[in-house]
């Protein structure tokens, strides 16, 4: 460990986790403790690099463990701590909501209780610039009509159980700085895509599916509308609501960027066609692949499916400063440039079939690259 600043990091090792720590740790101002207990959305390939990083310690470990956690307050003695340790996925919690309720929200309350015990000990200006940055999502709004945008005024109404499981998380961090003032902020942000996200959600998934030439499972009629933002412009609001936020207050983030399914998966397929055609993949060629559109399939849609997200981010850009800087286009191209490239880490979290198949049949996009 350095002598910067020591913050705890829950969760670091999932999709907005790794991008996080990493912004961290490029920062030099931090030396990060990353609390993770490396569930199926966990890749260890994601930080792997940081490895024995004088700025970085991992600690395996349930944010539901009251001792261990309180042990981690004292041992390290942080200025704060950024909670991002979830359960995330709205199909998994339609499935079975236990998990949600355990880390979403037991999980957060064991976190809250343990930093008041040790705010609480704190000397007068160190308990004045702690922070307890609570990341959170606009799902607890709950589904929007055509028009209008979530605020920081909206009331709450989560409408699947993972929204509700974070919904509760929220109203507990409200009421540890309400009642015991804590200096706690909440961040509530729209859907992010990028590298290290897990390949069930939407974006890497249609991704690795139409390079594996495998259905693309659009839900509904594909009119649902989400607003992305790209992970790495979500991290640095995260980072400035902690350094320059006031505790107490919510910051909504979004990067005004609406899409409905439909177009953003034919957006994908597009990008695909000109980065890899059909036609120069071996398998795909074979099977008679013009264009990757060709595999989008309509499917059952999801139970609850909320019609459409949208965030005014007016007030972090207002008291803030914060603006997103990288474009839709550009983001996504970055993104599936990141998954065509990393066959090995998308292994990692599946049957290992995918780092074969890129490298038998996209193997000539190296080349072309190197020219
Ligand atoms: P993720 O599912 O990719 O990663 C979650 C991480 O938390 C994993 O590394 C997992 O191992 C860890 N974890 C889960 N349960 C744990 C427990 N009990 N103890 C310790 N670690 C545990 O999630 P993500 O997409 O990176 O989301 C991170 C946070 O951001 C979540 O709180 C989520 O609600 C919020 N959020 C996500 C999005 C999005 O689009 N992904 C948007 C807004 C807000
Ligand atoms: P997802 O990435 O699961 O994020 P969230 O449900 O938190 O917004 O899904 C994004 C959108 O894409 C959502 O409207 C559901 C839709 N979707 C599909 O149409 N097909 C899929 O296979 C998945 C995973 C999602």
């Amino acid at each position: 460990m350095t002598n910067k600043q020591t913050v705890i990091v829950t969760g670091g090792c999932g999709f907005i986790g790794a991008n996080f720590v990493r912004l961290l740790i490029q920062s030099g101002a931090y030396n990060v403790v990353n609390l993770d207990a490396l569930t199926y959305a966990a890749n260890p390939l994601s930080l792997a690099d940081l490895e024995g990083h004088p700025q970085y310690t991992f600690v395996k470990g349930n944010i539901t463990d009251r001792a261990l956690v309180a042990s981690l307050f004292e041992k390290y003695q942080p200025a704060g701590i950024f909670h991002l340790a979830a359960e995330s996925h709205v199909d998994r919690s339609i499935v079975n909501a236990e998990d949600f309720v355990q880390t979403n929200v037991v999980g957060t309350y064991t976190l809250l209780e343990a930093a008041r015990a040790y705010w609480n000990s704190l000397p007068q200006e160190r308990k004045e610039t702690f922070r307890f940055l609570h990341v959170s999502t606009d799902e607890v709004f709950g589904s929007l009509g055509p028009d209008g945008w979530f605020t920081e005024e909206t009331p709450y109404a989560p409408n699947s159980p993972y929204s509700a499981s974070k919904a509760a998380s929220d109203h507990f961090v409200r009421a540890f700085h309400h009642t015991y003032g804590l200096p706690a902020i909440i961040t509530n942000c729209s859907n992010n895509y990028g590298p290290y996200q897990f390949p069930e959600k939407m974006i890497p998934l249609m991704i690795l599916n139409a390079i594996s030439g495998k259905p693309l499972p659009v839900y509904g009629d594909g009119s649902n509308v989400r607003d992305w933002l790209y992970v790495e412009d979500h991290c640095k609001a995260v980072k400035l609501a902690f350094e320059k936020g006031t505790p107490g207050e919510v910051y909504v983030i979004g990067g005004n960027n609406e899409q409905k399914n439909i177009n953003l998966v034919h957006k994908i397929c597009d990008i695909l066609d000109e980065v890899a055609p059909p036609a120069e993949v071996p398998q795909l060629h074979q099977q008679g692949l013009k264009s990757y559109r060709e595999l989008i399939r309509f499917v059952t849609d999801r139970p609850g499916h909320d019609k459409r997200y949208a965030i005014n981010p007016a007030k972090i850009r207002r008291e803030l400063g914060w603006q997103p800087e990288v474009g839709f286009e550009a983001g996504l191209r970055r993104t599936i440039d990141w998954y065509l490239h990393h066959p090995e880490w998308v292994d990692q979290v599946s049957s290992g079939a995918y780092g074969e198949w890129i490298k038998k049949n996209y193997a000539w996009r190296e080349a072309k690259e190197a020219k």
